[in-house]
């Protein structure tokens, strides 16, 4: 095992969340792992227009004031997403808040949108130099009085800062957001989300993250009202409030959303459905459980164009992303795909 995989496993004596905080001061210190391995050209691909050299993308939440993005695309990263930010600097709810559901690789987290707000992530942004595709993840304050226009301010603040923007209204920690997954409220968001758009200049792809807890139905509405209202694709999905059967950790009866393998079948599912509803040409994009090449090709098949992780890295440590994009290439080529996008919604 690469050293830097040992060090996370030691990072595990500490409390998950100084553990992270450790890792991202580590990574910012330049201590990170470097990829390497020349880039296999197939796993070369695009999302929405963004050339990316593999389909293996950093989730949201990882990076939540975009401190360390370039140190992720050089551990392997294609794309890394860093974020939620919302306008205002806020704490977040009370630690312990982030549980390592060990006996399970699963994770738990109540984080509550703890960050330091727009200011300080559009500053990191500018003075980023482009090392790779890096998109910022919007949300909204808890004590917001207009929800809708923190969305709406993020977007202006980081436009043409982030290579694209992920409009995330499915954490499960801030009461009632995810209420903007309903078909009025999304409408009014994406409307507004449009109206603003329409005064900025250039072009960026915006992406709807959604929950995998949702009802029948209510995926054709959400496809349908992206697409309507001129979005580029969606991510499914976010943490699960639900508890799937099999858990073994006692921590499984925190509150908050469950990531990590256990999330893997249903998150896919949800995928499934999102590409057989999908007759709108949006780009999916797959998260939930990806611990393995042969999870991240399932993800492809059920009709990503690419995919995010975060929780497996806990478990495995950041050498992990190049271990699966290995698998990932040779999986393509056995299974006789000249291509990421060949395998698309292949099933
Ligand atoms: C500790 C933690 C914090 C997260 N914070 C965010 C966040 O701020 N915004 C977001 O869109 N998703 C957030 N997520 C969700 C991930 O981006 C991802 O959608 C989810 O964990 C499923 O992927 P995984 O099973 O590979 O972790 C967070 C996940 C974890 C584990």
């Amino acid at each position: 095992m690469a050293l830097h995989d040992t060090l996370a496993r030691a990072l595990h004596i500490l409390d998950p969340e100084d553990a992270h905080r450790a890792t991202v001061i580590g990574l910012k210190l330049g201590l990170g792992p470097v990829d390497r391995t020349p880039a296999d050209p197939i796993l070369a691909t695009g999302l929405a227009g963004i050339p990316l050299a593999s389909p293996i993308g950093l989730a949201a939440g990882f990076d939540k004031n975009a401190e360390v993005p370039a140190a992720m695309l050089r551990a392997g990263f294609g794309f890394v997403e860093c974020g939620t930010v919302t306008p205002l600097p806020q704490a977040g709810n009370p630690r312990p808040r982030l549980f390592r559901l060990t006996e399970d690789r699963a994770v738990i987290n109540r984080m509550g949108f703890n960050n330091a707000g727009l200011g300080p992530f559009a500053n990191r942004l500018a003075r980023r130099r482009a090392a790779g595709p890096v998109g910022a993840n919007i949300g909204a304050n808890k004590e917001s009085a207009d929800r809708i226009s923190d969305y709406v301010q993020g977007l202006s603040r980081l436009w043409g800062l982030a290579d694209w923007f992920t409009v995330n209204i499915s954490s499960p920690n801030t009461p009632g957001l995810r209420a903007l997954q309903t078909r009025a409220a999304l409408e009014e968001l994406l409307g507004r989300l449009a109206e603003a758009r329409r005064t900025l200049t250039g072009d960026c792809p915006v992406f709807l993250k959604v929950a995998p807890d949702l009802e029948d139905g209510e995926v054709e509405t959400i496809v349908e009202t992206v697409a309507a209202f001129g979005l580029q694709g969606i991510i499914v999905a976010n943490t699960t409030v639900s508890r799937p059967d099999g858990l073994r950790s006692p921590l499984k009866a925190q509150a908050g959303g469950l990531s990590g393998p256990p999330l893997m079948a249903l998150s896919t599912r949800v995928l499934a459905r999102f590409h057989q509803a999908n007759d709108r040409g949006l780009v999916l994009i797959g998260a939930g459980g990806i611990a393995s090449g042969a999870d991240a090709l399932a993800k492809i098949r059920a009709g990503a164009s690419a995919v995010q992780l975060y929780s497996a890295m806990v478990f495995e440590g950041p050498g992990l992303v190049v271990r699966i994009k290995r698998d990932l290439a040779a999986r393509l080529r056995a299974e006789g795909f000249a291509s990421v996008a060949e395998a698309v919604g292949a099933g």
